[in-house]
């Protein structure tokens, strides 16, 4: 457990305060009242600990981390190159992102340096190297943080300068070695597209290429590979004089930059969440997301997570931002936890007078008091965490189900023409992941690189672009005896967005031959009985035909191709492949996962039939392979989380005996839940 704890804290900005040394004495006793133990300093504060061009002034920083120290809270310090400082853009305006229009961005706003830029590099690296120097062994400092939410600027994520253009054409270069490769990847030769020089490649822009995918795709990648490649260039400036990890922290499902290659810069991933509670009475939609992009955090490294930010109470971005109501705090804070996070920390400590996030939430009010709904909620998670600590440490969720999200397929699937405009991969994977949520089925969210060992089930919706090895490792996957879910529209294209022609590289896993795709108007909707009950099947219908052998379980009843297969199984060496050729609803999804989860064998954590809103996880002694060190196991058994995410009491049937860890009290049987409550239990004897 990194830094022996629990963290619980979160953003902290002293240096919007230095002229009041009261508040910042006060910030200190109040952190201790707020059970707080860790803090971030630094994340935007280059103007203050570089005022002039190579002078720096880190005297401030140093004393409120000392102050921090004496009260027994640790430092995870940030890196300042999330917001640059006015001498720097105005004398080195290279520094400044060049939108996709050509148009150079003006100084200001944060997030939006180039890249590429030798001047932003060699700046950064010499401020970092001065943390480094200074703070690198400080010895309640315990981790980097580097820059903040790479990619997340007001635009695209990515620079258009021509430092940038030049770099492109390297990678390319690079990837393909001639033009004749290239253009072949591009298909070139369609609209008259033939590259003869290097120099004729530009970056996707409104007012120029926007139709060649493959060079989106690859433009996307170059973006993804440049940014990582800075915070690799942040992580080795830290590592100068500190031996200390380093994280950066990512947002949710971000479509500006792919997670999966950034988090290989990092030691620990970390990452911001602010979830839309409360948006409709029904809160199982947003805690699906939330639970997902946890999921898919801890699976990168398959190791504890941060949760680097979370609001206390309201945000201020969203065009209405309501309170979290009583007890979804300490809700959401525990839904972070038992998906694999190590820490609750927030943004922010204290609200700022001042501009554009006076109004977001933090743990301290303008009225700057303690005796606050939001202030006393923070302080129960405060006393929560602690208890904790001792069943979690060296634990982690390890699931035995997988769904694919991929950033590649992502980009390709969304960027692509036909058969419809309005695909929304996240929504759709999402919708699939949500049948696992409901039932309790903990799935990690990995991409097309992930290996596959380990999993019993693996769900791929939406598998459009099939990588280079995946058919390979599915077929391994699903002969060695594991289950493979995919649905219509998969397995057309290949990694450049070149389609498959002949057939389907999974055609004899998957039991079926692809045809046509229909993307009926609503009008046209068709539907399908699945054990007995029917369903919509809508927006896209794939008309497919079974392959003998193919176990056929559901067809579509309507139009044309009535008839034709819907939901089919086929067992191929000691496993098997379902495939959905057509988009149908949560019902379906949910009365489908259920037959899966019981065919492969999986069950919840409590082994029983949850209350719709109820959701449970399970953290699971790590193996040693732990990259940080997991403490000894100290004889705890499995350590499971029950969460009601509805607003009301619930009771949970069937399960078993289980003792609360945090209370002792025995349950038996079953479960009583308050509105938004989780309970922690442990195995009985344990
Ligand atoms: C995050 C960002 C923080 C703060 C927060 C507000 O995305 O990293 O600095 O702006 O949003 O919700």
């Amino acid at each position: 457990m990194l830094g022996g704890h629990l963290l619980h804290g979160g953003d902290y900005n002293p240096e919007q305060w230095l002229d009041c040394p009261e508040i910042l004495e006060e910030d200190i006793r109040l952190m201790k009242e707020a059970g707080v133990n860790c803090v971030t300093l630094g994340v935007f504060s280059w103007a203050v600990l570089e005022p002039e061009e190579g002078v720096y002034d880190f005297d401030w920083l140093e004393e409120i981390i000392d102050n921090l120290g004496d009260a027994g809270i640790q430092v995870i310090l940030a890196t300042p190159s999330g917001a640059m400082p006015h001498w720097m853009t105005q004398k080195y305006p290279e520094v400044m992102q060049v939108r996709a229009d050509g148009r150079r961005n003006l100084p200001g706003k944060r997030h939006n340096f180039c890249y590429t830029s030798p001047v932003m590099q060699e700046k950064t690296r010499a401020v970092d190297e001065a943390l480094s120097r200074r703070f690198g062994r400080k010895e309640n400092v315990i981790l980097w943080h580097l820059s903040n939410e790479l990619a997340g600027n007001f635009g695209d994520g990515a620079c258009h300068c021509s430092l940038c253009q030049s770099a492109f054409r390297e990678w390319l270069k690079e990837k393909y070695g001639t033009l004749d490769a290239l253009n072949h990847a591009w298909w070139g030769r369609f609209w008259s597209h033939v590259y003869t020089d290097w120099e004729q490649i530009h970056s996707p822009a409104p007012h120029g290429e926007t139709t060649v995918t493959g060079l989106e795709l690859d433009w996307r990648r170059f973006v993804t590979d440049q940014i990582s490649d800075f915070c690799g260039m942040e992580r080795r400036a830290v590592a100068k004089h500190s031996d200390l990890p380093a994280t950066t922290n990512f947002m949710d499902t971000f479509k500006n930059i792919d997670y999966n290659r950034l988090q290989k810069e990092l030691d620990v991933v970390s990452w911001d969440n602010y979830p839309f509670w409360h948006k409709e009475k029904d809160e199982v939609p947003v805690a699906v997301q939330s639970a997902f992009n946890h999921s898919m955090m801890r699976a990168m490294k398959k190791k504890p997570f941060l949760l680097m930010e979370s609001a206390p109470s309201v945000i201020n971005w969203r065009n209405n931002n309501p309170v979290k109501r009583p007890g979804m705090h300490m809700l959401s804070s525990m839904q972070a936890v038992a998906h694999g996070s190590d820490s609750v920390q927030y943004f922010q400590w204290r609200k700022g007078r001042g501009s554009y996030e006076k109004f977001h939430g933090a743990v301290l009010d303008h009225k700057n008091r303690s005796d606050t709904r939001t202030f006393r909620e923070v302080a129960e998670v405060g006393k929560r965490l602690p208890g904790l600590e001792k069943i979690l440490d060296g634990t982690v969720n390890r699931p035995e189900a997988a769904v694919i999200f991929d950033w590649a397929n992502w980009w390709a699937v969304e960027d692509t023409t036909g058969p419809r405009l309005d695909l929304d991969y996240p929504k759709y994977v999402m919708e699939h992941y949500r049948a696992f949520w409901e039932q309790g089925i903990e799935a990690d969210i990995v991409d097309m690189d992930a290996d596959l060992s380990g999993y019993r089930l693996v769900s791929a919706p939406l598998n459009y672009m099939y990588k280079a090895g995946w058919p390979e490792k599915v077929r391994a996957f699903v002969e060695s005896g594991g289950t493979f879910v995919t649905t219509f529209f998969s397995g057309m294209a290949d990694e450049t967005d070149l389609c498959f022609t002949g057939q389907h590289p999974l055609e004899d896993v998957l039991g079926i031959v692809q045809e046509e795709i229909d993307a009926p108007s609503q009008e046209f909707e068709n539907q399908f009985a699945y054990n007995g009950t029917e369903y919509p099947a809508r927006r896209m219908c794939e008309i497919d035909h079974a392959k003998e052998g193919t176990e056929v379980l559901s067809s579509y009843e309507r139009d044309f191709y009535a008839g034709c297969p819907v939901v089919t199984h086929n067992t191929f060496g000691k496993g098997a492949a379902y495939y959905l050729a057509a988009e149908s609803d949560t019902e379906f999804l949910r009365a489908f996962y259920r037959d899966v989860f019981g065919s492969t064998g999986l069950k919840n954590a409590l082994g029983t039939e949850l209350p719709y809103g109820v959701t449970v996880t399970k953290r699971t002694c790590a193996d040693p392979a732990l990259a940080d060190g997991a403490a000894e196991k100290t004889g705890y058994g499995d350590v499971v989380f029950v969460m009601n995410f509805r607003n009301e009491p619930v009771c949970v049937d069937g399960i078993g005996k289980w003792t609360d860890a945090e209370n002792g009290a025995v349950c038996e049987g079953k479960l009583e839940l308050e509105a938004f409550q989780c309970a922690v239990l442990v195995e009985q004897d344990k």
